[in-house]
């Protein structure tokens, strides 16, 4: 959690710093702070608890007068509440040293406790601040013994003697106002990417802090040191052995993080829906052939032949994924579950060499996710990655990557990743069923066929915003939702009730409509609104009988319908979506519900981009 950024060059570097922690800002928003070393010595050092609005306003009432390198952070907590106090960076004692992090430093007490026992005066409640005070004492022992009087050696011993004490997660960025022209920066299992300009360099969490300015980028892996400086960065090891990184062009560039005229990012991302799918399935189906994987990720077909059970694991929205990947994988006779990061450490004693793990990512640094991956590994499954995100540290853990090219998600709550994951998934079934020739070859390619058209569907369900719209505000009021759905639909009612809790915080559940009736139903009362899924399905009889045990408890059932199942079902309203097969119907009934959310979550005056109490990147446990 948490986002750093880190700037050398020839900019003002509060301007760099303040312009990046805006676009990382999604990773957390509870407080957030800047520092830069002066040019001529001296530290410059704001620091706020809230937005980046407020700190743009403190930096442009008193900015810095000749600013060198600088760093900066936005902050989820997680070890101390939210304040100024807390807010990064920190300092050490003389306020010379000056650090960012995001992770968890798990020895931090012991730490803190013994640096507070050699004086060391300690100003939050953070575990960041263990950190600084560390690499001020190695800095403080590294200078009484140099000979040479260069600060610089100094300052990179330090740094890499503080990382060797540390445990946990990390991603550090710290500046030292003897040494002006250098961040030095190190990873352990939190991301962190350099952007490498013209006689400017970058450091941050994730690439869109710095696409404004260059898109050549190097990311670093866990035991990797940067000293990176105007004119170039060099690498190293833990160790403190030099070592070797290359760069890497990013495709994505800044405008398409920006919100093109929509009033939220959420909105904009659910009107580009249409292009995720589009981009995710291109060059992947048409023409459908066995070993098209083999040549875009060298995924053998042998492999989709040989494995026993697929396992699909992640967390949130990219779960619900997961189960719909399972419904689809079971329709193809792929053996298949869904397992919530979090939870999956037992199921991976179920793993081995014939288990596919698939880990299903926007972000691709989730800490639960890439937790379950490495367990999977350990059990001997292979590991595919579904991610939105280039260079991620999912990418580096797992055999193969499926990308999902949506673009930058920037809403917290995931839309268009969404539908690029249920994309990418199906065009994983698609060559699971090509490979195993579980269903005759037509059959897998007239699959492929209606894919390829389903974008074109998300464009019409898409149309019916205004409707929609008004029928959120029609149950702005309420405050219980009931979402309800089967089989392949089940986890869009879970979707449905995780994205109004998310932005609307209200309470809502998502139930497989069968079970309803062992539970849920007792808290129906007159007027309470269900919205449920009935789209044309195998079990469309037994929905509308569901949706009847509703309605007769006083419920005000919304009907998610298709032009065939209308008819076929009792509701109080009706939401028609265009008819897709069952199978890629999630696809399509997934929208009503996110519109659904996002004008409820307006109706009610919520910050929609940045819901209170979540991030969009969770890279602690
Ligand atoms: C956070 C976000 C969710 C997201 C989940 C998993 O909770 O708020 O929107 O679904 O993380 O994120 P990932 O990057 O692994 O897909």
């Amino acid at each position: 959690m948490c986002g750093i950024v880190g700037y050398v060059g020839s900019r003002n570097s509060s301007d760099v710093l303040v312009e990046g922690l805006r676009r990382l800002e999604y990773r957390g928003y509870d407080s957030c702070g800047i520092a830069s070393v002066k040019a001529k010595g001296g530290l410059y050092l704001k620091r706020v608890s809230g937005r980046i609005e407020a700190l743009k306003g403190l930096v442009e009432a008193d900015p810095p007068k000749d600013p060198g390198a600088g760093i900066g952070h936005t902050r989820w907590a997680t070890h101390g509440v939210p304040s100024e106090d807390n807010a990064h960076p920190h300092t050490d004692c003389a306020g010379e040293l000056v650090l960012v992090h995001n992770g968890i430093i798990e020895n931090y007490l012991e730490l803190r406790e013994k640096l507070a026992g050699s004086g060391h005066a300690f100003k939050s409640e953070t575990d960041t601040e263990a950190a600084v005070h560390l690499l001020e004492r190695n800095v403080k022992e590294l200078s009484a013994r140099s000979s040479s009087g260069m600060l610089e050696p100094v300052f990179f011993e330090a740094f890499r003697r503080t990382l060797a004490e540390l445990k946990g997660s990390f991603a550090i960025a710290a500046v030292w106002d003897k040494c002006p022209g250098v961040v030095m920066t190190a990873r352990m299992h939190s991301p962190l990417v350099l952007g490498l300009g013209e006689g400017e360099n970058f450091v941050a969490s994730d690439v869109s802090a710095f696409l404004k300015f260059t898109r050549r980028a190097v990311f670093l892996n866990d035991g990797d040191i940067a000293a990176v400086r105007a004119g170039g960065a060099e690498f190293f090891d833990f160790a403190g052995r030099k070592a070797r990184r290359d760069s890497v062009n990013i495709q994505w560039d800044s405008t398409m993080a920006e919100k093109g005229g929509y009033r939220h990012f959420m909105l904009k991302e659910i009107h580009e829906q249409a292009a995720s799918v589009e981009n995710t399935l291109r060059g992947r189906l048409l023409p459908l052939k066995e070993d098209t994987l083999a040549r875009e990720i060298n995924l053998d077909p042998a492999v989709l032949r040989s494995v026993k059970t697929v396992q699909f694991i992640a967390c949130g929205t990219a779960y619900h994924a997961g189960l719909v990947g399972k419904y689809a994988l079971e329709n193809f006779q792929v053996p298949a579950h869904a397992d919530l990061a979090s939870e999956y450490s037992d199921r991976s004693k179920l793993a081995g060499p014939d288990t596919l793990a698939v880990a299903i990512s926007q972000s691709g640094e989730t800490a639960d996710t890439i937790h379950a991956v490495r367990e999977a590994k350990a059990a001997g499954a292979r590991v595919l990655a579904v991610t939105n995100t280039v260079g991620s540290t999912l990418t580096r853990e797992a055999d193969w990557v499926l990308y999902t090219h949506c673009g930058p998600e920037i809403g917290v709550a995931s839309t268009k990743a969404f539908v690029g994951q249920l994309a990418a998934i199906y065009v994983l079934a698609a060559h699971f069923a090509a490979a195993r020739k579980a269903v005759f070859d037509s059959d897998a390619r007239a699959f492929a066929a209606e894919l390829l058209k389903v974008p074109r569907l998300i464009e019409d369900a898409l149309a019916m915003e205004k409707e929609i719209e008004a029928l959120a505000k029609r149950y702005a009021d309420r405050e219980h939702f009931l979402f309800i759905a089967r089989h392949i639909n089940y986890p869009i009612a879970l979707e449905g009730a995780l994205k109004i809790k998310e932005i609307s915080y209200v309470h809502a559940e998502g139930y497989a409509a069968g079970e309803m009736k062992h539970g849920p139903i007792a808290i129906i009362d007159k007027g309470m609104p269900v919205l449920a899924v009935a789209t044309s399905s195998r079990a469309l009889k037994l929905m509308a009988g569901n949706m009847q045990e509703a309605g007769a408890r006083g419920a005000e059932v919304v009907a998610i319908v298709d032009k065939e199942s209308r008819g076929q079902v009792r509701a109080s309203r009706y939401i028609e979506v265009p008819q897709a097969p069952e199978i890629l119907s999630p696809l399509v009934n997934v929208i009503p519900l996110q519109l659904f959310s996002y004008y409820s979550a307006l109706a009610r005056g919520c910050d929609i981009d940045k819901p209170r109490n979540l991030a969009k990147s969770v890279t602690v446990r």
